[in-house]
């Protein structure tokens, strides 16, 4: 009897802290006019993976992305594109690898969907061809993709929040880059529309091996659709590392203040964050002693007792 045929052995997945870097950050200093916000920080993103960035609002999340893209300049370091300083690099070379989707873009007044997608092919036009099929096929597919090819003809100032999201998302994809920084793009989307989102993130990093870091709020999404997370803190970085290394209950205490209690995602296995005891109304104090007595009616509970309605302080679930 001859032995089995060993299996292949899988390429080697790297993992986030090993991933070769394509994009990275060297003693990244950002300020704005003297206030410096993003201290000294060193940042590898991982090739080929899905980096998800978490932490409260202003400790810089965005102000990191957009020196990631070059939308700002570093006041010191350097942002690194395959080693060399990105702000060295010619606009158009950036525009062409790296896409980014800023927190609160700005439409152009009375931009149609369609014309402010195809926006995201002009990194990819010469001036002696303004529009090639290729640019027809990236735009007809991020606008599918996005779900928002039904919408096309419609200014995008009178859409909804969500529908504009997904049309700046569409134009995003548009770019066809390998690196793709987006900053919050499930914020205003329905709960069915923010899966479609990172679902779609997830797939455009598995057929396309694009490289993608995205800004979440919402750490169970983060610890569920991140092969590698960072979380930062007043403009640094407190944690980086697998979902199940980060997301923690000490961490969410040091970097949100909140208290909770982490378990297992029933479906996914990654970390769950389950915030403590909503707030409660305190306890009705008992009633002063030497207040004019009231004879109580038959029908009514004594003050000692609990109403049936409403469970004691101490039956209450502990926080
Ligand atoms: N254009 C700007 N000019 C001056 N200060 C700015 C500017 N943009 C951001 N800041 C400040 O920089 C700090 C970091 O802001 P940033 O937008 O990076 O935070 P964030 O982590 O993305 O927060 P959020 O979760 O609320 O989006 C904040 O104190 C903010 O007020
Ligand atoms: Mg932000």
């Amino acid at each position: 009897m001859t032995a089995p045929a060993p299996a292949p052995t899988p390429a080697p997945v790297p993992t986030g802290a090993h991933a070769p870097a394509r994009l990275a950050a060297r003693a990244l200093t950002l300020a704005y006019e003297d206030r410096t916000v993003v201290h000294d920080l060193d940042l590898a993103v991982p090739d080929g993976r899905v980096t998800v960035v978490v932490g409260p609002n202003a400790c810089g999340k965005s102000t990191t992305l957009r020196a990631l893209g070059r939308l700002l300049r570093p006041s010191g370091g350097a942002v690194l594109l395959d080693g060399e300083a990105l702000a060295k690099l010619p606009t158009r070379q950036v525009a062409r690898r790296i896409g980014l989707l800023p927190q609160s873009p700005v439409a152009p007044e009375a931009i149609t969907v369609a014309d402010l997608v195809a926006r995201g092919r002009q990194p990819h036009q010469r001036w002696w061809q303004q529009w090639s099929d290729a640019d027809e096929t990236a735009v007809t597919e991020a606008m599918e993709r996005t779900d928002v090819t039904a919408l096309a003809e419609r200014p995008v100032d009178e859409l909804s929040g969500g529908q504009r999201q997904r049309v700046w998302i569409a134009m995003a994809l548009a770019q066809e880059t390998e690196l793709l920084l987006l900053d919050e793009p499930t914020t205003y989307l329905d709960i069915a529309h923010q899966v479609e989102v990172l679902d779609l993130v997830r797939q455009l990093n598995h057929d396309r091996g694009r490289t993608v870091v995205v800004v979440l709020h919402d750490l169970n999404q983060a610890a569920r659709y991140a092969d590698h997370l960072v979380a930062m803190k007043d403009g640094r970085i407190v944690a980086t590392g697998t979902p199940a290394e980060v997301v923690t209950e000490e961490l969410v205490r040091e970097v949100f203040g909140l208290q909770c209690v982490v378990i297992p995602d029933p479906v996914t296995g990654s970390p769950l964050v389950v915030p403590g005891t909503p707030w409660q109304p305190p306890p009705a104090p008992p009633p002063a002693t030497d207040s004019p007595a009231r004879k109580p009616s038959p029908s009514e509970p004594s003050p000692s007792e609990p109403s049936p309605n409403e469970p004691s302080p101490n039956e209450r679930p502990a926080s």
